[in-house]
């Protein structure tokens, strides 16, 4: 008896010395390995971090998510989702214009504001990679100083299509240009220890059905044209995400594509961080999952019942959730929260508006500048004409727009903070003219349809208030007439017309046609200030491509300030006073007119009302690529920008006449002219037309001097290596460069070419043999030069 009264109290004691640690037991993220903390998860667990990243697991209490603006993780706070296993979800939030947020969520004491830096189209215009960089710098501080984990950015789709609403959020038709960029900018905005995404991977280049579309595609456009910007992203800047897209690409949703996920970019590339899907797509959860996708994103229950019952039924097997979950433990441990860092919610935005402000400059493309109308001489009154000049459209909309900036400088106060003298008349006319289009409009045009409304939960017919601020992009210009315009040439030196238009996500309304009522204005204040002796500047403050062929020829200056961010209106002004010379060239074709696009045909889909299939029957043909080898005239074309300087290229070397691994390529450029400048140099590459038909040229590196004095020199210099003369040749499915003769050419433009040189490969090269996988699931006919 006493035996068996002393063995139950062992019992008891070693159950409560059990029950009192329980934490010695339980292994816990951050202390011991993910493996064990994974081992440690119940199935429920896994499929709760897989779908939603712990959005639906029961004690992860949603506290700040937003709903029904389209912009639905906003404010999400990191939540810790498995106490027991000290498991966070990872806060994300919004990019690329700038971290965008609620500034005043419910409950907020003050207004947490970030900065709108210039838009990526606007960035890309720079050309200058150390500037990106310490743009992502100061943009990764405010991810981190607001308390997240990983901004959603940068945005990389190619511009294929001057239509497509999101190309604000991308940089170039380039895929070199493109992938240099966002690297420098992964870079940027991780040198802060916080993660980036490149999205929308692969082929979301277009809004038009974007959750179901399916774009056809060639190996050989796949690998050249579209892949290859998020090669070099992934190889040069290291993202710790990469965000699938909601299309498919031949035949299979992206994120469903394990040849896409794991063979090229895992294995091909080295990429070791996280895939998480766009937000909400469509497809199933189980085919995501074992296609190595590690998030999926924002998460539905739908998402969770599918895997609970696949996990049930064994045809999804655990161990695929477990090799998946590594990738998002992994994320967890290198932000800067499991580090111990606090945020201090005061990011230096003053220092990062100064940032804002010199980018913007540097981006901005001078297409025209007759008798050296600018900068400003002897200007003191200006007549700003336009309403955008009002009202700056500092980016897009949609979740990759801002709404969280303080302010946004307009063309109007921008001039008059540089000390111009504008008309009253016009700022007084134009400023009610804009506070009308607010009143009368209580729904955006743009957001004018049943669909997009229940989409973004507007149930009054009243627009949320950040959608309220889009109102006049899309709204039309205000009709003057000329005795208008006649009355403001006396009190005036010169005439500003800004014209502008927005784009965004959901829709494909990006190129930027111009209406009557702006034909009208540029016409007649040319007219009227022209018979007066008197010069006209346009700025077009436009996200992409726009129109310029049918009115170019009437101002006598022509500056493209792109959606330039908060600090527009200041950068503006910088340049056309002469602040700021300009050194922005263009990351795009400008066409002559929409139909000379190589994708006019094909855009976005068939059927068109509907589009099911999108067929890149254009291959590799895409912008300059097209336009020069198939002579189709632009009205500006890729690379171009003017200065207030010139510049003289010279002394072109080549550390070889003949091909081995590597050949370094220098150039000398110098300041031949009055004020200092930087010049953005391009080198393009025209490989032999053999095996392969090869594009008459390729952009194969480019670099920018910095501000040079006049009189000044710098030698700049570009490295070629095999993949630089390499096309992708499917049948084999490697990377080869035929033999025979490279010229290079250094260029100003894309047709401004400067100096030439050649080299020779004496024999056909393989570079690289890859995965033959992603072939297109339709047979279809691409362009040819051969089939002419
Ligand atoms: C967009 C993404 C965005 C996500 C989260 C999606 O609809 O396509 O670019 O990051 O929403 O807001």
């Amino acid at each position: 008896m006493k035996n068996l009264f002393a063995g139950v109290l062992l019992l008891i004691v070693a159950q409560l010395f059990i029950q009192s640690k329980p934490g010695d037991q339980v292994p816990q993220l951050g202390k011991d390995k993910i493996e064990k903390v994974i081992a440690a998860m119940t199935p429920d667990e896994k499929i709760g971090m897989s779908v939603g990243d712990g959005k639906f697991l029961p004690a992860a209490v949603s506290k700040t998510t937003e709903q029904g603006t389209g912009i639905i993780i906003a404010n999400q706070n990191s939540k810790l989702v498995i106490p027991r296993l000290s498991i966070y979800s990872s806060a994300l939030t919004d990019g690329p214009s700038g971290v965008n947020r609620d500034p005043h969520p419910a409950g907020a004491t003050e207004y947490s504001y970030t900065t709108a830096f210039p838009t990526s189209t606007c960035l890309a215009a720079t050309w200058n990679l150390e500037m990106i960089e310490n743009v992502g710098k100061a943009f990764g501080n405010e991810v981190l100083e607001y308390d997240y984990d990983v901004v959603l950015m940068p945005a990389l789709n190619l511009h294929r299509n001057p239509m497509c609403g999101r190309n604000f959020e991308y940089y170039s038709e380039d895929p070199l240009l493109s992938g240099k960029l966002a690297g420098a900018m992964v870079r940027g905005v991780q040198s802060n220890g916080v993660g980036a995404t490149l999205k929308h991977f692969l082929a979301n280049n277009q809004e038009t059905n974007r959750r179901s579309y399916n774009a056809v595609i060639s190996q050989r456009a796949l690998r050249e044209i579209y892949l290859r910007g998020f090669e070099i992203a992934v190889r040069e800047g290291g993202p710790r995400a990469i965000m699938t897209s909601y299309n498919k690409v031949n035949g299979y949703y992206t994120a469903e594509t394990p040849e896409l996920l794991n063979d090229i970019v895992r294995k091909e590339w080295g990429f070791n961080g996280v895939f998480m899907t766009d937000f909400d797509g469509y497809g199933s959860a189980v085919a995501k999952v074992r296609a190595g996708n590690n998030m999926l994103m924002g998460g539905s229950q739908d998402e969770v019942n599918e895997l609970t019952a696949a996990l049930k039924s064994k045809t999804l097997d655990e161990s695929a959730l477990d090799k998946n979950l590594v990738y998002n433990m992994e994320l967890k441990l290198n932000s800067p929260r499991a580090k111990g860092h606090i945020p201090t919610q005061k990011p230096d935005l003053d220092g990062h508006a100064k940032i804002a402000r010199e980018a913007a400059g540097e981006g901005m493309v001078l297409l025209k500048n007759e008798n050296k109308t600018l900068p400003f001489k002897g200007v003191k009154r200006v007549a700003v004409f336009g309403k955008i000049a009002y009202y700056l459209i500092e980016a897009g909309t949609g979740s990759g727009g801002i709404r969280s900036n303080k302010y946004a400088i307009s063309v109007n106060e921008g001039l008059k903070a540089a000390g111009f003298k504008v008309l009253k008349e016009l700022e007084d006319g134009y400023t009610a003219f804009n506070a009308n289009i607010m009143e009368q409009n209580l729904v955006p045009d743009y957001f004018n349809n049943p669909v997009m409304l229940a989409n973004n939960g507007v149930k009054d017919g009243k627009a949320p208030g950040h959608f309220r601020k889009r109102l006049i992009p899309f709204h039309d210009e205000m009709p003057m007439s000329e005795e208008q315009i006649k009355k403001q040439v006396g009190s005036s030196d010169i005439a500003v017309i800004t014209l502008g238009r927005s784009g965004g996500e959901g829709y494909d309304n990006g190129y930027f046609p111009t209406s009557k009522n702006e034909l009208d204005l540029v016409r007649n204040v040319c007219t009227t200030y022209h018979a007066a002796g008197k010069k006209i500047v346009v700025v077009l403050n436009v996200g992409g491509v726009c129109e310029t062929a049918s009115w170019k020829n009437l101002p006598d200056a022509i500056l493209v300030a792109w959606q330039p961010g908060q600090e527009g209106g200041y950068a503006i002004a910088d340049v056309l006073k002469g602040a700021v010379n300009p050194s922005g060239k263009l990351p795009d074709s400008f066409p002559v007119k929409l139909e000379d696009v190589p994708s006019a045909g094909t855009f976005p889909g068939e059927p068109a009302d509907n589009p099911v299939n999108s067929f890149y029957k254009e291959g590799i043909y895409v912008g300059y690529r097209y336009y020069d080898t198939f002579r189709v005239p632009v009205s500006y074309e890729f690379g171009f920008g003017l200065s207030y300087t010139t510049f003289e290229y010279s002394d072109l070397k080549l550390s070889e006449a003949t091909f081995s691994d590597k050949i370094n390529v220098t150039v000398m450029v110098k300041n031949t002219g009055k004020v200092a400048g930087k010049e953005v140099v391009e080198l393009y590459l025209s490989a032999p037309d053999k095996e392969m038909e090869k594009p008459s040229r390729e952009l194969k590196g480019f670099a920018k001097t910095h501000l040079l004095k006049p009189g000044e020199r710098q030698q700049l210099s570009f490295e070629l290596n095999s993949r630089s003369l390499a096309s992708f040749r499917s049948g084999l499915s490697a990377w080869v460069a035929d033999k025979g003769e490279y010229q290079i050419g250094i260029g100003a433009s894309s047709k401004d070419i400067r100096l030439k040189a050649a080299f020779d490969l004496p024999e056909e090269l393989i570079v690289e043999r890859v995965h033959d996988v992603m072939y297109p699931n339709f047979a279809m006919e691409e362009l040819s030069q051969r089939k002419k």
